[in-house]
């Protein structure tokens, strides 16, 4: 069987380590990938938002400013060091009593049952090739949203060819979502869904 009969069985990248997490919060990369954009796109004062892989916290900032103090950002890495130098940061900036920081395990989200349904928007960035079992991630990210809630995920061209891409997007519209947008998020690949009313 292929990779390609099978979209979920993708070989397994290997996870972006702790030690690297600096090359995630440059400069460059924030002008590059503009994650306040971002956040001013998809999320809104209030939102509850899932940042699923946030890693060191580049984009979980942007989307902690932007819900505001009667929103809440959950910022999940399956890394304890990830979320500890995203913490710092976070703090620095005062912006830390506006998210929750969860480790998970490397396969599942494992956020307690009753935020399901309760999230107006979901990010997974850079990260979804890194997941051994993408969809059962897309199903848990499904679960966790409100109906009508949207998905964003954007994976690096170079080490997720094209074609690995589609059958991602085509694995998200069997799980629960409905395509809404493709795009390049700057120079890597991009989708947008909406949760289905009725999920998958
Ligand atoms: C390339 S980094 C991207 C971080 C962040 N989204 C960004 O773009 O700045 C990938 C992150 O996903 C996390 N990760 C990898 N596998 C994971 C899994 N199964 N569950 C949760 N997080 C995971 C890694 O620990 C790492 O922090």
């Amino acid at each position: 069987m292929t990779s390609r009969d099978d979209p979920g069985k993708h070989h397994q990248h290997r996870v972006f380590s702790a030690s690297r997490a600096a090359h995630l919060d440059t400069w460059f990369r924030r002008v590059l990938y503009r994650p306040d954009h971002l956040a001013e796109r998809y999320v809104g004062p209030g939102d509850r938002v899932l940042d699923f892989g946030c890693g060191p916290g580049f984009f979980t900032r942007e989307f902690a400013k932007r819900v505001g103090d009667t929103g809440r950002v959950y910022a999940v890495d399956l890394q304890e060091e990830m979320l500890k130098i995203a913490k710092g940061k976070l703090e620095s900036e005062n912006l830390l009593s506006r998210v929750t920081t969860h480790q998970c395990r490397q396969d599942s989200i494992g956020l307690p049952s009753e935020l399901n349904g309760t999230f107006d928007v979901a990010f997974a960035i850079f990260v979804v090739h890194e997941v051994p079992d993408p969809e059962k991630l897309f199903h848990e990210i499904a679960a966790l949203l409100k109906p009508g809630g949207t998905f964003f995920f954007s994976e690096p061209p170079i080490i997720v060819p094209g074609r690995e891409f589609e059958d991602k997007v085509r694995l998200a519209g069997e799980s629960g979502f409905r395509p809404v947008d493709r795009s390049w998020f700057f120079v890597n690949r991009a989708a947008t869904f909406k949760k289905e009313q009725v999920p998958g």
